[in-house]
C-alpha cells in the first residue's frame, strides 16, 4: 500500500532536519556491571486505572423516538431537518432516551442534540450541503480561537447525557457541496487571528454565512457524560469530532473518514477524562490531535486536555496518529496511547500517517504539553520520524511552551524515515524522554535528531539492528520456580534449558500451583514474565492470582517438546513490599513445566 509515494518521499529526503545524535549516544554500550536485581519503579501508567475508573458513558431511558414518526422519510431527498428536531425536543421532554434513525438516507441539515438523549444511526444521515442549513451561528472554537460560526453539523451546547451510536453512517457530504472551495479561511482565518489578539469579545467574532470557516461535523462543547459509539464518520467539511470543554467522553469503535482537507479525526479540545478505544482513522490530516486552544485565545480561556487515554486503534492518516497541538496554548497533561497500531496492513485509508507520535508546539502557543505516554504502539511505512516532538512548529512568538516527561515503551517499527527526531531550542529544551525497549528497523536515516532535549534516556533501543541505548533497562528480579512453594508437584531437572537447578513439573491436576514471594519498590502495574514448556499437544491453563486476587488467567500452548521453552508476558498490579503470585493450573493437565518469573 501507498509504495510508491512513501518511497518517492524518502528518495526526497523529506525527514526532519537538525543535528545528529552526538557520538557517543550513538555507541552500543553494555551496562558496566549487572546491578542487583531491584524492584522496578512505579510507572506513569499506574494513573490510568483511575482515570478509566472515571469515565462512565452515559445510560439512557429505555424510550424511543423514531424520526419517521416525526416526518422524517429515508429517501436521500427530504428535508428532515425538522423532524430531527422535533423527534429530539420529544425524546428530552419525556425525560430522555433514544432518538431512532432507521434504515434508509435521511437528508437533513443541522441537528441540536439536547440532554438525556442518544441519537441512534441505524441508517445513514447525509448532510445538506447548502450553507443556510447551517445557519445562524452558533459558539464554537474554530482552529483554537472562540467565535460564532455555522452550527457544527451535529452540535451540543452545556448538556449532560449525550450520545452518537449506532451501526450506520454520518455522512457530512462535503464534496457534494462547495465547502472545500472555503479551503483554509484565507482572510476569516486572518482576522479570526486577530479578533484572539487583541481579546475583541468572542459574540463580535461573528462568521458563518459569506465567510470561509468551514464547520466541523460534529462539534460537542461544554457537554458532560458523552459517549460517541460504533458509527461510521466520513466526509467533514473539516474536522470530524470536535469535543470542547468537555468531561467524561468515551469514543469507541467508531470508523473515521474524512479525506478532505484538514479533515482531522477526533480532536478532544480543552476536555477531561476523555477514553478514545477500538477505533479506526482514515483521515486527511492528524488523526487524534488533542488541542486546548490557539494563542492568546487559548490562553485566554486557559482550559487544558487532561487525561486522555488511546487504547486499541488503527491509524492512517496524513500526519500523526497520537498528536498533541498544534493549538495547545491551554496545555496539554496526561495523554496516555497503548496497544495501537500505525498504518497497518489491514486498514490501509487513503494516506499513511508521517509519524506515530507528532507533539507540535510554538514560542506563539506558550502553554504546556506535560505527560505524553505511548506504549505497545506498532508502525509500518512511516513517512518521517516515528517519534516526532518539535517546539519549531512555527518561528516568532516569545512564549516558551513548557515540553516535556515523554515515555515511549515497546515501540515497534518497521520501516519509518528516521526513528525519533525531538526538536528543542536553546531557549526552551525538551525536559525528561526516555524511549524504552523499542525496535526500529527499515531506517532511511539512522541517526535520530536531537537538539536541546534534557534528561534523554535510551534504555533497550535499536534502530536497524544497533543499539542506541545509552543504558539498560532496569534488569528484572528473577525468580526460579525451583525455589518457590510448590503444591502439588516437585523441582525436576530431566529435561534441557531451564535457568537455576531446575524448573518444577506439577502433578497433572486442575489446582495444582506453584506460588512465588515477589518484591515491588512501590504500588502499582508491572510487567510479568512467566517461562514455561509445555512438550503436550493440549494447551496448559494458569490461573494468575496476586496477593490472592485473581489477576488474569492464561493458556499455554505446546512449546514443541519440554525442553524448549516459551514466555508469557502479562501485566499485574502489585503493591508495595512483598506480595504473593500463584500460578494454579486450571485443568486436569496442570501447570506446564515452570522455569521462573521475572517482574519487571
Ligand atoms: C512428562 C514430562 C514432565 C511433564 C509431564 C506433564 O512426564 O517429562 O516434565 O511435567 O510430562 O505432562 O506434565
Ligand atoms: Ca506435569
Amino acid at each position: 500500500m501507498h509504495g510508491s509515494r512513501r518511497e518517492f518521499l524518502r528518495a526526497a529526503g523529506l525527514v526532519a532536519g537538525g543535528a545528529l545524535l552526538p557520538a557517543p549516544l550513538l555507541t552500543g554500550r553494555a551496562a558496566a556491571a549487572t546491578p542487583a536485581p531491584q524492584a522496578a519503579a512505579a510507572s506513569p501508567w499506574d494513573q490510568v486505572p483511575a482515570i478509566l475508573a472515571r469515565i462512565v458513558p452515559p445510560a439512557f431511558p429505555d424510550r424511543t423516538f423514531d424520526i419517521t414518526a416525526y416526518g422524517a422519510v429515508g429517501d436521500n431527498t427530504t428535508d428532515c431537518t425538522p423532524a430531527f428536531a422535533k423527534a429530539i425536543a420529544a425524546c428530552n421532554a419525556a425525560g430522555g432516551g433514544t432518538v431512532l434513525v432507521p434504515s434508509g438516507t435521511y437528508r437533513t441539515g443541522k441537528i441540536h442534540l439536547l440532554s438525556d438523549v442518544r441519537l441512534q444511526v441505524n441508517g445513514t444521515i447525509r448532510f445538506r450541503t447548502d450553507h443556510g442549513s447551517y445557519q445562524p451561528n452558533v459558539f464554537t472554537r474554530y482552529e483554537g480561537i472562540e467565535c460564532y460560526n455555522f452550527s457544527p453539523f451535529i452540535y451540543a451546547n452545556g448538556r449532560t447525557n449525550i450520545a452518537i451510536s449506532g451501526t450506520g453512517t454520518i455522512d457530512g457530504n462535503a464534496p457534494a457541496g462547495d465547502w472545500s472551495s472555503m479551503g483554509s479561511g484565507g482572510a476569516d482565518s486572518d482576522r479570526l487571528r486577530q479578533y484572539g489578539a487583541d481579546d475583541t469579545p468572542v459574540d463580535q467574532r461573528q462568521f458563518g454565512e459569506g465567510h470561509k470557516l468551514r464547520p466541523n461535523m460534529i462539534g460537542l462543547y461544554n457537554c458532560t457524560n458523552v459517549l460517541v459509539e460504533g458509527v461510521t464518520l466520513t466526509n467533514p467539511a473539516m474536522w470530524t469530532l470536535h469535543p470542547v470543554y468537555c468531561v467524561n467522553v468515551t469514543v469507541r469503535g467508531v470508523t473515521f473518514r474524512s479525506t478532505n482537507s484538514q479533515g482531522d479525526g477526533c480532536d478532544p479540545d480543552s476536555c477531561t477524562d476523555v477514553h478514545i478505544h477500538d477505533c479506526r482513522f482514515d483521515t486527511n490530516d492528524d488523526c487524534i490531535p488533542v488541542k486546548s486552544g490557539r494563542d492568546r485565545d487559548g490562553r485566554r480561556v486557559n482550559r487544558p486536555s487532561q487525561n486522555i487515554v488511546i487504547e486499541n486503534c488503527k491509524f492512517s492518516g496524513r500526519w500523526g496518529g497520537v498528536t498533541i497541538g498544534s493549538e495547545a496554548s491551554g496545555g496539554v497533561r496526561n495523554v496516555f496511547a497503548q496497544d495501537c497500531q500505525v498504518n497497518p496492513a489491514d486498514f490501509p485509508g487513503r494516506y499513511p500517517c508521517k509519524y506515530a507520535l507528532y507533539v507540535k508546539t510554538s514560542f506563539n502557543r506558550g502553554g504546556f504539553i506535560e505527560g505524553v505516554h505511548l506504549r505497545r504502539v506498532t508502525g509500518h511505512g512511516l513517512e518521517r520520524a516515528a517519534l516526532y516532538v518539535t517546539l519549531n512548529y512555527e518561528t516568532g512568538g516569545s512564549l516558551p511552551p513548557a515540553v516535556g516527561d515523554i515515555t515511549a515503551d515497546r515501540i515497534t517499527v518497521d520501516g519509518a524515515a528516521q526513528a525519533f527526531a525531538l526538536d528543542g531550542r536553546s531557549a526552551d529544551h525538551i525536559r525528561n524522554v526516555t524511549i524504552s525497549n523499542s525496535t526500529f528497523t527499515n531506517v532511511t536515516t539512522a541517526a535520530p535528531t536531537v537538539n536541546y532535549v534534557d534528561n534523554l534516556v535510551l534504555a533497550g533501543v535499536t534502530v536497524n539492528g544497533k543499539d542506541i541505548s545509552t543504558t539498560q533497562p532496569p534488569p528484572a528480579a528473577r525468580y526460579e520456580a525451583e525455589n518457590a512453594t510448590i503444591s502439588q508437584g516437585a523441582a525436576e531437572s530431566d529435561h534441557t534449558g531451564f535457568s537455576g537447578t531446575g524448573f518444577v513439573n506439577t502433578d497433572n491436576v486442575a489446582g495444582a500451583y506453584v506460588q512465588f514471594t515477589v518484591t515491588a519498590a512501590a504500588a502499582g502495574s508491572r510487567t510479568l514474565r512467566i517461562r514455561y514448556s509445555n512438550g503436550t499437544a493440549v494447551d496448559r491453563p494458569m490461573a494468575i492470582a496476586v496477593n490472592g486476587a485473581a489477576a488474569a488467567t492464561r493458556s499455554y500452548p505446546a512449546t514443541a517438546n519440554w525442553d524448549t521453552w516459551a514466555t508469557d508476558t502479562l501485566t499485574v498490579p502489585l503493591a508495595a513490599g512483598s506480595n504473593t503470585v500463584r500460578l494454579t493450573a486450571t485443568t486436569a493437565g496442570g501447570c506446564p513445566n515452570l522455569d521462573y518469573i521475572e517482574v519487571a
